[in-house]
């Protein structure tokens, strides 16, 4: 089948743009989604959010968490819903309590010993997450076709490091520092948190996620050896089992912050996509990433700046991988702050992109 003949099936039936183009197959423009496209620069997220009260409320209510999934596609026509849900569900349904203080960020009782590891409460995973499923179903029943859904998790680094610390923090010490002088205990937490990782996206993807995504968004503050060993070989065992599991659902890894070392992980980890930081060459990464979907990676801020703004660099963006598959995003995470107007500028002008066919990189 030729390229032309295989986009225009791709329209037929409905093959959501995201899934073809992780799939390496043509499409006629870049598929277009926001991390954090659901969040409190939406007047009517904030609505609901009030409404819930607590944050964690919201990600364990399958109607709230539904409806703040959708909120975003129904304003802008998102090629992709991202289930609204936080990647601290899985410590904390391990019993590694998690709360959202207002304006704090999360708090975790920290894990600090073997005895805490231990203590982690395996068996009761997929009952806690119980809702998160309920949600997915319930957003795949709301959902436009060809709309994607993307179910997610935090990667064991990223968890671990969260659990250690017991909030968030800038550089993770205390984590970085217990990695290095007990070695054999944290290898412990990551097996505990890999297991639950990939039953938690499994789980997903059998209530109905097309894709999913894993967010290792620490992976970046980590030298070389314990990259590879807390980030690189967990992210390979997860997609590995993944994909023996369900091989037809796309897999994009987020190792923010790798830097070059994007390059090992995506030669480690079978993915079909990789999603750039900010930071990222685009000249470099065509270069260096050339068998895999590439996703990002509009500066955050750029939004702040404006619509005039964000459009500017977008087009920088796809004029460095119009040949090739890739899926618009962001470096990171669509900011509190963010003017939603600038979000819809933003948003007319990637659809407004044509690309040439091609028939992979
Ligand atoms: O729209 C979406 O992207 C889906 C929902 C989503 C949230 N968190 C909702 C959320 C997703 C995919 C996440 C992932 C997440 N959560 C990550 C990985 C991505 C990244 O940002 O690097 C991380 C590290 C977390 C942990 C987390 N959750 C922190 C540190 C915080 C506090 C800081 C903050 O942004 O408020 C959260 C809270 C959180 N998660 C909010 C939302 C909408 C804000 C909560 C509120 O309404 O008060």
């Amino acid at each position: 089948m030729n390229g032309q003949n295989r986009s225009q099936e791709a329209l037929r039936t409905a093959e959501p743009l995201l899934v073809a183009a992780l799939g390496r197959r043509p499409v006629p423009r870049p598929p277009l989604w926001l991390m954090r496209q659901a969040g409190r620069y939406l007047p009517e997220y904030r609505a609901l959010r009030q409404r819930a009260g607590d944050f964690l409320e919201l990600c364990y209510s399958p109607e709230l968490s539904a409806e703040a999934t959708l909120q975003p596609v129904r304003r802008y026509g998102f090629d992709a819903a991202i289930l609204f849900s936080d990647i601290l569900v899985v410590p904390d349904a391990l019993g590694c309590a998690v709360a959202f203080e207002q304006g704090a960020g999360p708090r975790l009782e920290p894990v600090r010993d073997e005895a805490a590891i231990a203590g982690l409460r395996r068996d009761h995973l997929l009952e806690h997450l119980a809702p998160v499923y309920e949600a997915i179903r319930q957003v795949r029943r709301s959902l436009p076709a060809g709309t994607a859904l993307i179910g997610f998790a935090g990667a064991p680094w990223t968890l671990a490091a969260y659990m250690i610390e017991g909030g968030t923090s800038s550089e993770f010490y205390a984590a970085r520092a217990f990695a290095l002088s007990r070695p054999d205990t944290f290898a412990t937490l990551i097996a505990v948190l890999s297991e639950a990782v990939v039953e938690h996206l499994n789980a997903q993807i059998t209530a109905g996620a097309d894709v999913v995504q894993l967010f290792d968004s620490w992976a970046g503050i980590l030298p070389e050896p314990e990259f590879e060993r807390w980030c690189q070989a967990p992210a390979r065992g997860i997609v590995t089992r993944l994909k023996a599991r369900h091989p037809q659902v796309p897999i994009i890894a987020f190792p923010r912050g790798a830097g070059v070392r994007y390059r090992s992980y995506a030669q480690a980890v079978p993915v079909d996509g990789l999603s750039l930081d900010t930071t990222v060459s685009l000249a470099w990464a065509r270069q260096a990433l050339p068998d895999v979907c590439l996703q990002g990676n509009l500066d955050p801020a750029a939004l702040l700046a404006g619509g005039v703004v964000a459009c500017r660099e977008a087009r920088r963006i796809v004029a460095a991988l119009v040949d090739r598959p890739f899926v618009f995003n962001l470096g990171h995470g669509v900011l509190p702050q963010t003017d939603p107007t600038a979000v819809a500028a933003l948003v007319d002008y990637v659809r407004s992109v044509r690309l040439p066919e091609h028939d992979g990189p």
